[in-house]
């Protein structure tokens, strides 16, 4: 297109309009929630203004107040915190009790539930530590097995109480397989897999950290998440979670890795997710600072970057916000 014709049509918010894509739908965002034990816990988190810790009571209610949302995926915290993550895949345990709660109330809503261990050890790593000397130098952190084998149960019990999807984050080599046929063996044939294919060793992730109490209390993920500096273990992971099963790649945090968003529906032409993580929103709060205005602005112009680089759907704190915002 000539330029001077894009000029042309730039001038006028309808022709604009015409010109630009992508649009940002409200149906295409997940909302985060962090489920807490209690009845009418409505407590704010400190790290993330606007987002709250909820009783499974509260959080029913705050769904009925947001309509239009399509799309939520929960995160447990808890208290009660051991070496081997017992409390994950009870099948009375909270996540289980909050997928249940919520698949009674809202039978259209999409429920995708986190399989981590981080918010369920109390050394706060993402699965089962391998042998002691592995604390001091974190090499072979983690015990592969029997993490996977953690993973397939949490997922499972996850998948009994109504789960449309399950969300493995724990970065354990094979997990998607793992998940898989342990879904397929005892029928759960319709239950999905949200890969976190890419998930970066971030600093953004602080802020979710506070919130679910799972900072590692010695050494760090570096070790089982991927070094921001290496774009094709990232490529190689997605097409390794496809040929396992998953039915959505996601990529994780979103800002700093919109080329590998881009690079993996380019590449893979598959359903691709993107998680817009806590330090992502926290640094909108912050520098909007109370301005109604510039946040939405911000997170607008952010959340359609996203959409450009070629994300399907995207995980993110404002979801509710968008809701609101596109209509
Ligand atoms: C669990 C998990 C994390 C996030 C989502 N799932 C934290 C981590 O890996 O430390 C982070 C999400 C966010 O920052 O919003 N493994």
């Amino acid at each position: 297109m000539p330029s001077g014709a894009l000029n042309r049509l730039s001038r006028n918010k309808i022709t604009r309009d015409w010109i630009s894509q992508p649009e940002l739908r409200g149906e295409d965002f997940i909302l985060p929630y962090f489920v807490v034990e209690g009845e009418n816990v409505k407590r704010p988190i400190g790290s993330m203004p606007g987002i709250y810790h909820l009783s499974i009571d509260n959080l029913i209610r705050d769904i009925q107040e947001t309509p239009g949302l399509r799309a939520v995926i929960l995160f447990g915290v808890i208290e009660k915190k051991d070496d081997i993550a017992s409390e994950s895949y009870r099948q009375d345990g909270l996540v289980q009790k909050a997928v249940k709660e919520i698949k009674k109330n809202f039978s259209g809503l999409i429920v995708i539930t986190d399989v981590c261990l981080c918010g369920y050890t109390s050394h706060g790593h993402c699965g089962i530590i391998g042998s002691r000397d592995s604390k001091v130098n974190c090499q072979g952190l983690i015990d592969n097995d029997a993490t996977l084998k953690v993973l397939a149960r949490i997922a499972l019990s996850h998948a009994k109480a109504g789960a449309d999807l399950v969300a493995p984050s724990a970065m354990t080599k094979g997990q998607v397989g793992v998940i898989r046929k342990t879904l397929d063996k005892h029928g759960f044939t319709d239950t999905g897999i949200l890969a976190y294919s890419v998930k970066y060793a971030s600093n953004f992730y602080r802020p979710f950290r506070d919130a679910l109490n799972s900072a590692p209390e010695f050494g760090d993920r570096k070790s089982y998440q991927l070094d921001f500096r290496d774009p094709d273990e990232a490529l190689k992971r997605i097409e390794q979670d496809i040929s396992e099963g998953a039915d959505i790649v996601m990529v994780k945090p979103a800002l700093a890795y919109l080329d590998i968003v881009y690079r993996a529906k380019e590449k893979f032409k598959v359903p691709v997710a993107a998680y817009n993580v806590s330090g992502e929103y926290a640094m909108i709060k912050k520098m909007s600072n109370g301005d109604e205005e510039l946040e939405k602005d911000l997170a607008l112009e952010t959340l359609t970057s996203i959409k450009r680089a070629g994300a399907d759907f995207i995980v993110s704190y404002f979801g509710k916000e968008i809701i609101k915002w596109t209509k």
